[in-house]
């Protein structure tokens, strides 16, 4: 079987790792993947936004199913594209992906579903949160506490130039929970914990997710089932109501309010960083459940067994998340890896054959274990080998697990 895995990121590098484990002789290709990929695939200097050639270099490769890291490619339409070419493809089509491509669209969906979720303020008003509606790579969220945090958020939502909304402030623990679907059957997988302030103690600036663990303890795997029966479930059912069935991972960030969960966002693939733990601990079975799930055939399938915690640092640049770093040598990958860390590579390239920085988030480093004490227990150490300058990480992903 010949997989084709779209994206240059730690989740995709994640994804052909495991693939590449539990494949049994799975032919493994990356568009355009990153050095870490290329250890493992057959990398191709295809841009993953770039559909135009992505569709050709499917088709001449002669794959048999194409798994879709990002979301701006579905957003734009990939999915469609290749499945017009006759190609499976694990990922939804646009229509399906404007759950995550439109917070209106989003909320129109739960709606009609009768998912919890914050509630829409007619009047804009602190305490509330307001979300620009299209993807905005994390920048589309203002947490308004008081009036002059509003005024702040109303003229930068307005600078964007999209539709904004206004809704409830919820409270709680954040949580992500992950389905895959096949357009009518949603698979629970492992339940994960996202890091996304840059600083420890969640403090500064957002980022597009700075560490994770997964399984979350504090979810039992009855927890998960039940939130997929509230969630995924009524919301596939509601898209393929529609018309626009939804085939991918269903990706739920959740608060776990008093009141019960409420689903703050969807997402239309799998999380970064969260993939990296979640895939490092399952015990195999990845293959088969995407393979099913691009073909309309989950029922009846396993779902993908974790049998180990995971921990996942990420390692980012200097400048992260205002800008990216490129071209810094970076030391220690070798090391990390031989005392037993998975190093995920996410923002990376070879100049000259040496190992230098491309990117904001630039590793993930992952250590496994019985819990997530000693998952990251292992993550640290891993941590403790890799060095380039300016190089920011958290030293307090998991500690509250
Ligand atoms: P989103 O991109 O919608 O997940 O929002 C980014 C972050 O903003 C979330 O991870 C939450 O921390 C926060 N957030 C979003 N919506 C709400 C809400 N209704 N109440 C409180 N926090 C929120
Ligand atoms: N880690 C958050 C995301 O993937 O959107």
């Amino acid at each position: 079987m010949k997989v084709l895995v779209v994206g240059s990121g730690g989740r995709e590098h994640a994804l052909v790792w495991s693939l590449a484990k539990h494949g049994n002789g799975v032919e493994l290709h990356a568009a355009p993947g990153n050095p870490g990929i290329a250890a493992l695939a057959h990398c191709h200097p295809v841009r993953a936004d770039d559909p135009a050639s992505l569709v050709p270099l499917a088709v001449e490769l002669g794959v048999d199913l194409v798994v879709v890291g990002p979301e701006a490619p579905l957003v734009a339409g990939l999915a469609d594209a290749l499945r017009r070419r006759g190609i499976a493809v694990f990922g939804p089509n646009a229509d399906a992906a404007r759950i995550e491509g439109s917070k209106t669209f989003a909320k129109d969906v739960m709606g009609a579903a009768r998912v919890p979720t914050a509630g829409l303020l007619p009047l804009a008003k602190p305490p509330c949160v307001v979300k620009a509606d299209g993807l905005a790579a994390g920048k589309g969220v203002w947490v308004c506490r008081d009036q002059a945090e509003l005024d702040d958020a109303l003229r930068e939502a307005e600078g964007l130039g999209q539709p904004f909304h206004a809704e409830e402030l919820l409270q709680g623990g954040e949580v992500s929970v992950f389905a895959l679907c096949d357009g009518t059957t949603a698979l629970p997988l492992t339940a994960a914990q996202d890091y996304k302030r840059i600083g420890d103690g969640n403090t500064g600036p957002n980022t597009g997710g700075m560490g994770a663990y997964a399984p979350v303890p504090r979810l039992s795997a009855d927890d998960v089932a039940e939130i997929v029966d509230c969630v995924h479930r009524p919301v596939l059912a509601e898209l393929a109501r529609r018309g626009t069935p939804f085939t991918g991972v269903l990706y739920a960030g959740m608060m776990l309010t008093p009141a019960g969960p409420r689903v703050l966002e969807f997402n239309c693939r799998f999380g970064d960083p969260e993939t990296q733990p979640l895939l490092a601990g399952l015990g195999g079975g990845l293959l088969e459940a995407l393979r099913a799930a691009a073909a309309g055939e989950l029922a009846g399938v396993a779902a993908p067994r974790t049998e180990r915690a995971a921990v996942t640092v990420v390692a980012a640049g200097r400048d992260y998340p205002a800008a990216g770093d490129a071209g810094t040598p970076i030391d220690g990958v070798a090391d990390a890896e031989a005392g037993g860390a998975i190093v995920f590579h996410a923002g990376t390239a070879l100049r000259e054959g040496r190992l230098v920085t491309n990117g904001g988030r630039v590793l993930g480093v992952t250590g496994v274990g019985d819990t997530v004490a000693d998952a990251r227990a292992a993550a640290y150490a891993g941590v403790a080998h890799i060095d380039f300058a300016g190089m920011q990480n958290r030293t307090d992903i998991a500690a509250d697990a």
